[in-house]
Formats: C-alpha cells, sequence, structure tokens
C-alpha cells in the first residue's frame, strides 16, 4: 500500500470528523507552547474509539507512514511537534470518563480526557484523582500516562505511574493490548502497562485507563513561608513531614529569582514581600476538618523557631488559589528569560543547596546576562531551572546545556525529573542513563514496533531497523 492509497483508506475508515488533510491542518497541531513549528503533517487522525485507532495505526504500518500522538500539547521537550512526512494521531476525540466506582476506589477513562475534566467530574462526586499541574486545563490523561507526568502532589501520591491500575493501548500493527482489568493485585507475569507509562508514546499509543482515585478531602489549605538559608528550607520539610504526615500533599520551593517575577506578573499585592532568598508553598489535605489548625500549628513552630523569617495562610479556598496561582505560572514566568533555556532536573534535596550557586555560577561565566530562575517541586528533589540565553549568541545554548548537564552528572541527579526526554533532550540521555540500558529501549522499540513508526525519534534517536 503506497502513501496516496493510505491516506485516502484512513479518511474513509475515520470519516469527516476524524479526518483532515495537512494542508487543512490548524495551526494547534503544529506547534508547542514554546512556540516551536513542527512540519506540516500529511493528515491529522481524529479517531473516536480504540477500533479506529487500531484500524488507523494498522493502515499507516501497512504504507510505513510515521505517527506522532498528540493529547493536550503541553509537553515541554518537543515530543508532539510533527516531523517531515508524519501523520498526527490526535486522541482529542477519546475524552469520555466511561465509569466512576466509587467503592473500588477507580475511574476508567478515554485517554483524551483533559486532566482538569476529569477533577471536575469526580469533585462532584466526592473523589479526587490525585494528580495535579499547571497544565490541568489542557493536559491529557493519556499524556500524563505516557510521560509519567508528576507535578504538584508527588510527595504524598507519588508519580502517574503509582496512579494507573490498569491500561489499554495499541502497537504500531493495530495490535490492541487489553490490560484494563481493576485489580490491584495481579501478578500474572510481565505487567505490560508499565511499558507505556513514561515511555513517550515511543512504544504503543495509550486509549484507555483505569486510574486510581482517593476520596476529595474535606479540607485543603495553602501557606506560603519566607526562608533565610537552604539548610532552614531543609528543617522546614523535616519539620512539615513530622508533623502534618500524610495530609502534607505539596511543599514547593521557589527561589527569589522565580518568585519576584511570579509576584510581577500577578501584579496584585504580593502575598509576603519578595526579596527574601526563598519562598515555601506547603499545602495540607485532610479528610475532615482539623488540617488548617495543624498547618498553623506548624507554622507558629517554625516562626517561633526562626526556621521561617515570614508566612501566611490561606484563609478561604480563593486564597489557597491565590498562592497557588504565584506557582502555577511558571510557564508565564520562565518566558520573562526568553529566549530560554529551560531545565527540569532531579537532585538529592541535600545537593541542592551547593548545586544551585554552582549553577548560576556556570550559566554566569559562560555569558554574564545568563540571567536565571530556580523554582521546583522541592519535597520531590526534582528542580525547574531557567537559563536566559543572550540573543545573537546560539553557540551558548549548547554551552549552558552542557555546563548544566555536566553539574547534574556531577552531583547524582537526573537530567529530567518529569518532563520527560523527547527531541530536546535525546542527545543528553546518556548523562543519565548507560550505553546497557539504552540498548535495551532500542531492543523494546525493535521488538514493538520494528518499522520505528510510533514518536520516530522522540526519546531514542531513529536508526534503520535491522
Ligand atoms: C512546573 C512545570 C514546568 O512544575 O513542570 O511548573
Ligand atoms: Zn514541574
Amino acid at each position: 500500500m503506497d502513501t496516496g492509497e493510505a491516506l485516502r483508506a484512513l479518511e474513509e475508515q475515520l470519516g469527516p470528523r476524524g479526518f483532515m488533510l495537512g494542508a487543512q491542518t490548524d495551526e494547534r497541531y503544529l506547534v508547542d507552547i514554546k512556540g516551536t513549528r513542527g512540519a506540516m503533517p500529511l493528515a491529522v487522525l481524529r479517531p473516536a474509539s480504540t477500533a479506529e485507532v487500531s484500524r488507523a495505526l494498522a493502515l499507516c504500518h501497512a504504507a510505513g507512514i510515521p505517527v506522532v500522538t498528540q493529547g493536550g500539547r503541553t509537553g515541554l521537550v518537543q515530543s508532539h511537534v510533527p516531523c517531515e512526512g508524519e501523520v498526527v494521531l490526535s486522541m482529542e476525540r477519546m475524552n469520555a470518563i466511561e465509569t466512576i466506582d466509587a467503592d473500588a476506589a477507580m475511574a476508567t477513562v478515554q485517554s483524551g480526557v483533559v486532566l482538569q475534566a476529569l477533577q471536575e467530574r469526580l469533585d462532584g462526586e466526592g473523589l479526587m484523582f490525585p494528580l495535579d499541574l499547571g497544565a490541568r486545563g489542557s493536559c491529557t490523561v493519556g499524556g500524563n500516562i505516557s510521560t509519567n507526568a508528576g507535578g504538584n502532589r508527588v510527595i504524598r501520591y507519588g508519580m502517574t505511574r503509582e496512579l494507573v491500575v490498569g491500561l489499554e493501548a495499541v502497537l504500531a500493527d493495530g495490535t490492541v493490548l487489553d490490560g484494563l482489568k481493576p485489580l490491584i493485585k495481579n501478578n500474572t507475569g510481565i505487567d505490560l502497562k508499565q511499558l507505556f507509562i513514561g515511555s513517550e508514546g515511543i512504544l504503543g499509543v495509550v486509549t484507555r485507563a483505569v486510574l486510581r482515585l482517593v476520596p476529595r478531602p474535606g479540607e485543603r489549605t495553602v501557606a506560603l513561608c519566607a526562608v533565610g538559608d537552604f539548610a532552614q528550607v531543609r528543617a522546614l520539610l523535616r519539620q512539615a513531614r513530622q508533623r502534618l504526615g500524610g495530609e502534607l500533599t505539596a511543599f514547593e520551593v521557589m527561589w527569589d529569582s522565580y518568585y519576584s517575577r511570579a509576584v510581577r506578573i500577578v501584579g496584585k499585592a504580593a502575598p509576603l514581600p519578595p526579596g527574601q532568598p526563598y519562598y515555601a508553598l506547603i499545602e495540607t489535605s485532610s479528610a475532615g476538618a482539623g488540617g488548617a489548625a495543624n498547618l498553623e500549628a506548624l507554622l507558629d513552630e517554625v516562626l517561633e523557631a526562626g526556621t521561617v523569617s515570614d508566612a501566611v495562610i490561606a484563609k478561604s479556598g480563593a486564597e489557597n488559589e491565590a498562592l497557588w496561582k504565584l506557582r502555577d505560572i511558571s510557564v508565564e514566568v520562565t518566558r520573562t528569560l526568553m529566549p530560554a533555556v529551560p531545565f527540569d532536573v532531579s537532585l538529592p534535596i541535600a545537593a541542592m543547596e551547593t548545586f544551585v550557586p554552582a549553577f548560576e555560577a556556570a550559566v554566569r561565566a559562560i555569558d554574564p546576562r545568563c540571567d536565571n530562575i530556580v523554582y521546583g517541586h522541592l519535597g520531590d528533589g526534582n528542580l525547574h531551572l531557567g537559563v536566559h540565553q543572550p540573543p545573537q549568541r546560539p553557540e551558548t545554548f549548547q554551552a549552558i546545556q552542557e555546563a548544566v548537564y555536566g553539574l547534574v552528572g556531577k552531583y547524582s541527579g537526573s537530567i529530567s525529573a518529569e518532563h520527560g526526554i523527547g527531541v530536546s533532550k535525546r542527545e543528553f540521555l546518556p548523562h543519565s542513563r548507560s550505553a546497557q540500558e539504552i540498548a535495551a529501549m532500542h531492543a523494546l522499540k525493535n521488538a514493538l514496533d520494528p518499522k520505528h513508526l510510533l514518536n520516530r525519534g522522540r526519546v531514542l534517536e531513529h536508526r534503520a531497523a535491522a
């Protein structure tokens, strides 16, 4: 089957709502939120069911057409941006919440459901899907699964991997792997769903999932603390863990480089004045009332002990949101450094105190105009860094990346904590994974997608099949 025949068959199979020729493609399928623009795809496929995904992939497989899968297109490593000669497989029409089982605390959803739509629906049922991140209004559960998304509540509930009970995925040749049993305990050979969680769509297309839910917390309270040195940030984390236990659902830290910019963007009176070295955002969630009182008691203790120099606690849902907003607008804050080089690194928390000044010195040594921001999910050992790349100096892009990844290696960190590898970080993968591990990844790719059609060139360099 040649490409033209395959495109005609795809149009026939998927119908007018499910098929758009490349030339009719809407701009949104081509770009990412950083403004990277991809090639015009041959077509955009918008299947409405697993059976349609299967038939579409089988046709692409027969004709050897590479396929890039798209969820909410909020990824930060250029995975979903189309490359020359690809078709886009958009999961946007597969957005149903199929079942919610309150007794089992599980939901079965199609992968194109938007995270916030799921959160809102569950809220109405007294339940919660614990995953949460700034992109909630656009990102899809399928994208979250494919990237093993982290976000704001990992300290309490873990990464997406911990929240997936069952998974349905379609292989490159159209084979459907139905692993949707809603069973927590199911030791029956290789746990195939794990192959598709966090592998960024290179082994199969996630079509449906069974997700783990928790009861919706009765009370949620957020506080913001100004902290004078890093030893005190660590002490605050320790004390928050001790005093709040399982009620501690977020421990985020913003360096002043980030916080002062965020305050300027929000434009309202800052909850705490900028100019302190660190700002810690702490969230508690409790089943009944009482969580806020525990958080207040913690703040009294740490203010008394001088661990924090100042603190505010939200008194309403709106005030919770106002504090979270400072942290949720990270993409806008990073834009103030444009053109910016972003990083998403994991580090031992103890190493951050010396890592951050070493990072700042290293990028300033490349060019003194390399302004930077630091913030992140400190309780999970995950920092996001952004570095301004001075205009007219394209060569600094590579120099900044090499300097930062060199330092991450020196401090035994990871070059990606939660955003993944995609295209942007592929060449740096050997900083975090051994040659043997990367060879094993290629072996899996060859086994499940021998023609290398799914998300080609993402994560792994595209090599002609053996
Ligand atoms: C955040 C995104 C960038 O934590 O991961 O804001
Ligand atoms: Zn993050």
